[in-house]
């Protein structure tokens, strides 16, 4: 896909990013901090997809933060105290680190109040976005910085107007993890059209093997949508339900791009260790050395 800048649609420049989940699938650590701020490596989840959201061009973020706010809010701002402390001490580099996360993008909070489902998420960010198209970003889906989907998707909203949705090949017997998309082809190669979504459906049933992952282009058709959905499955709220509405409804429909690249899932503990571990074996300064032990270690394990 190439560039649309005479899209009659408005430009994309707003991301939100919902971190407000309880993470109950990593408790305890999730007890008094976001799943989003664990550390993937040595920076926290959130601080990649900020990362991936500017480099996009989207330095307007809205985060939708829940119970443990303090520690979000503090990590992308300055900190007089350490700040002091590494100046006094010298260490340039220490400091321009912590300063990265403060320096990134304009970022904005607004509470979700209960946690009551992601589409609920999403709502609270209407006032901020207005009538707009904006970007949503999940913090536990990390997509790697060689293979970005968010430009593709951007280009996309400007072709069609409609929502789009970024979805990923799995094997049918793990589509039950995810929400699934019927989808039909376009003629622009890796963007097809949504008939249909269904949140986590049955192996047997799913329309497809291709599932919903963590990054969206809405329309602001979605809003109104949302402000009419049920909770639905698991009680809550579903963004999946509004976009169906959507891809179902008359508008300017729903859209996917295929994502063929490398991405991690830091939302469980399996998933999330193996991310740190391709992360870790990839970088400059530790990938050699953990490479060596790693294999040590697995030759033990085998004996
Ligand atoms: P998940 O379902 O993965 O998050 O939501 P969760 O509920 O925190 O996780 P578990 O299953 O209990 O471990 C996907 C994304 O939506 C956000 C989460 O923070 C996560 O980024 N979310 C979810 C909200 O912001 N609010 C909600 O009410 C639900």
């Amino acid at each position: 896909m190439t560039g649309m800048s005479n899209s009659q649609f408005p430009p994309v420049r707003k991301a939100v990013v919902p971190v407000a989940g309880l993470g109950t699938r990593f408790l305890p650590a999730t007890k008094a901090m976001p799943k989003e701020m664990l550390p993937v490596v040595d920076k926290p989840a959130l601080q990649y997809v900020v990362e991936e959201a500017v480099t996009a061009g989207l330095t307007d973020i809205l985060m939708v933060t829940g119970r443990n706010k303090r520690p979000l809010e503090d990590h992308f701002d300055r900190v007089d105290g350490l700040e002091a402390a590494l100046r006094a001490k010298g260490d340039q580099r220490k400091l321009d680190l912590i300063r990265e996360s403060s320096e990134l993008a304009d970022i904005h909070f607004v509470r979700q109040g209960d946690p009551l489902g992601l589409g609920h998420a999403v709502l609270k960010g209407e006032h901020h976005v207005g009538e707009e198209p904006f970007a949503v970003l999940l913090g536990d889906d990390l997509i790697d910085e060689r293979s970005p989907i968010l430009p593709d998707m951007i280009d996309a909203y400007g072709r069609t107007g409609g929502s789009v949705i970024a979805l990923m090949e799995v094997p049918q017997e793990a589509i039950s993890l995810y929400g699934c998309a019927a989808v039909e082809a376009t003629e622009v190669d890796g963007l097809v059209r949504v008939t249909d979504l269904v949140e986590k459906p049955d192996a047997a049933d799913a329309p497809s093997n291709l599932a919903i992952i963590g990054r969206y282009v809405l329309s602001p058709e979605i809003f109104p949508l949302l402000r009419r959905t049920e909770p639905g499955r698991g009680n809550e709220i579903q963004l999946t339900d509004a976009l169906k509405e959507q891809a179902r409804g008359d508008g300017h429909g729903v859209y996917g791009v295929i994502f063929t690249g490398e991405r991690y899932d830091t939302g469980d503990k399996l998933s999330y260790i193996q991310a740190v571990i391709q992360l870790a074996t990839r970088r400059d300064d530790l990938g050699a050395d953990l490479r060596a032990w790693l294999r040590e270690f697995v030759a033990g394990l085998d004996d």
